[in-house]
């Protein structure tokens, strides 16, 4: 007679007698169980496919309550069918201000202030400048990566400043340190994404709110399942949600993810200009949308 144990949110999982699937199982739940978030509540743009949708099942999976935010409604509704009563869908696009409010006002009416606001929708293509049809792509890169994430985090600080708690994260990317060809919009994009966070931060010091920015290297989701290139140290999307969310939970200020692209990272910074010329001149190339 199998021995039927109820996980964390409801999810049955069984033991038989010489089940080692089943025992693995057991064991999840237990983790899980062990594992659950002190966050309560957050809030997750671009949850509908990739590093968005890995956080939000990590946080689900340990009970927390999730707002997710981007423009395919019908992933987000997917999502929250295996977790009823966890999810607040909001179909929108993080370029629309009055949606993007609206949607915050509407989880903090029903669920409250949000212990965690993680602006993570973001695009990336490649982008020449000598093309008069990329300007339209830079325009689109540039407001949903860097824009967007201000236009997220905006209806949040207030509510967050009087409750004197919170996280602010923002994922960013290590495109951002240095200037990568054919990539230029992106690039741009991710180190603006830096440079605002960095600024958020210092002016949220002492409010008792905390800036994160995430740096990832490679991850697997369908943004780079299109890249005909070695990506280095690449991390499954799960895998790089669980680091991300340890970066969180200590409230680190600046995280790359994984470590050894924190130290290629380092080293491009430090490389002179001439040597990165060189170096990068030949590098492969994010295919552009028009060409
Ligand atoms: N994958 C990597 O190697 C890597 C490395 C460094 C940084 N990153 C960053 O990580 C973040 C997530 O990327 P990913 O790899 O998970 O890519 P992805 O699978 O393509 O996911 C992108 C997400 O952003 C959402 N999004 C895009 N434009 C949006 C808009 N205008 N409004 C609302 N949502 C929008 C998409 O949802 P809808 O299309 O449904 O709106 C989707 O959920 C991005 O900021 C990316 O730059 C990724």
């Amino acid at each position: 007679m199998p021995l039927r144990v109820v996980s964390l949110h409801g999810h049955a999982t069984r033991l038989s007698k010489d089940g080692r699937q089943d025992a693995g199982q057991l064991c999840m739940a237990i983790r899980l169980i062990m594992q659950k978030t002190h966050v309560k509540s957050l809030v997750i743009t671009g949850a509908s496919s990739g590093l968005g949708l890995a956080l939000a099942r990590h946080y689900l999976e340990r009970g927390a309550t999730v707002a997710v935010f981007a423009r395919r409604g019908e992933l987000l509704q997917a999502l929250a069918t295996k977790f009823p009563d966890q999810v607040f869908c909001y179909a929108l696009d993080v370029r629309d201000v009055p949606a993007v409010q609206n949607a915050a006002n509407d989880f903090i009416a029903r669920a409250g202030v949000p212990n965690v606001v993680i602006a993570n929708a973001g695009m990336s293509v490649g982008t020449l400048t000598e093309y008069a049809e990329d300007l339209d792509v830079f325009q689109q890169v540039m407001d949903i990566n860097v824009l967007g994430m201000v236009k997220t985090f905006q209806p949040f600080v207030a509510a967050m400043r009087a409750k004197k708690q919170g996280t602010m994260v923002g994922i960013a990317s290590v495109a951002g340190f240095r200037g990568l060809p054919g990539a230029s919009a992106y690039s741009a994009s991710k180190a603006a994404a830096i440079s605002y966070l960095e600024s958020l931060r210092v002016e949220l010091h002492g409010s008792g709110v905390k800036v994160v920015t995430i740096c990832p290297g490679y991850v697997k989701t369908p943004m780079t399942s299109i890249n005909a290139y070695p990506m280095p140290f690449i991390l499954d999307a799960d895998e790089a949600a669980r680091r991300m969310v340890r970066a969180i939970e200590r409230q680190t200020s600046f995280a790359v993810i994984p470590w050894q692209m924190n130290l290629v990272g380092r080293l491009l910074n430090y490389l002179p200009n001439w040597i990165y010329d060189r170096l990068f001149v030949n590098a492969p190339r994010k295919p552009r949308v028009n060409s």
